[in-house]
């Protein structure tokens, strides 16, 4: 009987080992890891700061690359595995990890590079898809130093005709000093005036904080509207209404830089004549830079499907101003006075945000979004039958990373969902600037925001209105 039980753990312990190759090579074992998981931003031209390509760029982080994925520090992933499921999940499998672990401590060795896997063929020129439109925006000046609001620009959109896009890209010029780009489609109003920068120009203090409930959120009485022309750097100031809105068809953020529906069949329709505008987040680093952005776009020859559908996007769409509960379209972030986080709170729950379902549909995308004091979100679907489901949680928000999570959940007409962000304005949060201030909601980083953003596909013809209400 004793006999019987050692054999058989020791044929246990024998297929676990077994697992693992011996000798692990890079060329064998590690660079197909790398292809499929890393090389995405370790490439030249994107965010990572090294290339993990070949044997010679890889060698000296062997232990560096260790600890990273023993710590799931990389690839950046943020979802609790315990709930959802994502098509886009690049978090590494056990064996993997182990892979990459024990070719560090055996000696990093390159092996036969017979062995190794066909490069991968990267598209050129920096680009995640290979854009058949390119736009590119005009150069703009980042001074060394100050606080730059987000500004609006419109330009006729890169179209002739109606066009169904694909997928959309934007390749920041200097990413060290772009700290977002939005931009939306829009019909063409004849008040828009194209190639003129515009911005609320937000009251501030001498430590760049606004005055409570004045930070540019919403449509506030009296807010001051600064213009500037391209390649002109006379700043116009009045008092109204901004011309030019923010909307949300797609966000450069690190961490998601393009977008591509190919593989759902779905694309996004630009009727002809539409304006494309553009909002520029720039952060300021220390050192003047000249910016040129490029905004790329893959086409449809024939349309797709499926319409791609974002809230806050589209022209019926209610944005940043609060919405009636039969509103139109999809919700966007409302400003709401509630939200006040006070100093030192090390857990602050944001103000409870709840959406019903008017219509059945088809969510495709959660990107939960919140500025530094960001410490965790989760979304959670309530179906008719009163079952409950987490489809995104994630615990520990990272503001350095705005990860868009893929995923495919049938939403019945009637669901709810319920979205719980929580924050951390205390000094044990690394990424705060300053404890002992209160926060509010606003546009700059050290300012908060609760966008529990969605994305959907929808039938082509489909109509977008009357799809979600807000609850709460
Ligand atoms: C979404 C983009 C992205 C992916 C995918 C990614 N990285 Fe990174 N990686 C970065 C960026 C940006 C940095 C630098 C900032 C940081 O450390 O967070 C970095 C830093 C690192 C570092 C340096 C950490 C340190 O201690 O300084 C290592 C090692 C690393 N990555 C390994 C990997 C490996 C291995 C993979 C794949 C298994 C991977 N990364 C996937 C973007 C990425």
């Amino acid at each position: 009987m004793m006999r019987l039980v050692l054999v058989s753990l020791g044929a246990v312990l024998a297929a676990g080992a077994s697992e693992l190759p011996n000798p692990v090579t890079f060329s064998k074992d590690v660079l197909p890891i790398l292809e499929q998981n890393c090389q995405s931003c370790h490439r030249p031209g994107q965010a990572a700061p090294m290339p993990l390509i070949s044997y010679k760029d890889t060698r000296p982080w062997a232990k560096a690359i260790k600890a990273a994925v023993t710590a799931r520090k990389m690839p950046p992933w943020f979802a609790d595995s315990k709930y959802g499921h994502f098509t886009n999940d690049r978090s590494l499998k056990q064996i993997e990890i182990d892979i990459l672990a024990k070719w560090a401590d055996t000696g990093a060795a390159e092996g036969d590079p017979k062995d190794a896997p066909a490069p991968v063929a990267w598209p050129t020129g920096g680009w995640n898809i290979q854009p058949e439109v390119v736009m590119d925006l005009p150069a703009h000046e980042v001074p060394a130093k100050g606080v730059l609001e987000w500004e609006l620009i419109a330009f006729p959109a890169p179209f002739q005709k109606d066009t169904w896009v694909t997928s959309m890209e934007i390749l920041p010029g200097d990413a060290s000093v772009v700290h977002h780009i939005c931009f939306s489609f829009e019909k063409h109003k004849p008040s828009i005036v194209y190639n003129r920068y515009e911005w609320v120009q937000v009251p501030r203090d001498e430590t760049g904080n606004p005055t409570p409930g004045n930070s540019g959120f919403g449509e506030l009485p009296g807010m001051i509207i600064a213009t500037r022309d391209v390649g002109s750097s006379e700043v116009k100031l009045r008092q109204g209404h901004a011309t030019l809105r923010q909307n949300l068809d797609f966000c450069y953020l690190p961490g998601n830089t393009y977008e591509d529906y190919r593989s759902w069949n779905a694309g996004k329709l630009v009727p002809a004549g539409s304006d494309i505008v553009v909002s520029l987040h720039y952060t300021t680093n220390g050192k003047a830079v000249s910016d040129r952005t490029k905004i790329g776009f893959t086409v449809a020859k024939t349309p797709p499907q499926k319409k791609y559908v974002v809230q806050g996007a589209g022209e019926d769409a209610p944005v940043i101003t609060p919405t009636p509960a039969s509103s139109k379209a999809l919700f966007a972030s409302t400003y709401n006075p509630q939200f006040a986080i006070p100093p030192n709170a090390s857990n602050y729950q944001g103000p409870q945000m709840e959406i019903t379902f008017l219509k059945d549909a088809e969510l495709v995308g959660l990107r939960p979004h919140a500025h530094v004091r960001g410490k965790s979100a989760q979304y959670r679907l309530t179906y008719p039958d009163g079952r409950e489901e987490i489809i995104l949680n994630v615990p520990h928000y990272d503001f350095n990373w705005q990860l868009a999570y893929r995923t495919k959940v049938h939403v019945p007409k009637g669901a709810r969902m319920r979205f719980d962000f929580s924050y951390d304005n205390s000094a044990n949060n690394r990424n705060n600037p300053d404890p002992n201030r209160w926060v509010y909601q606003g546009f700059q980083s050290w300012e908060e925001m609760m966008a529990p953003n969605l994305a959907f596909l929808l039938d082509r013809d489909a109509d977008v209105g009357g799809l979600i209400a807000i609850s709460n």
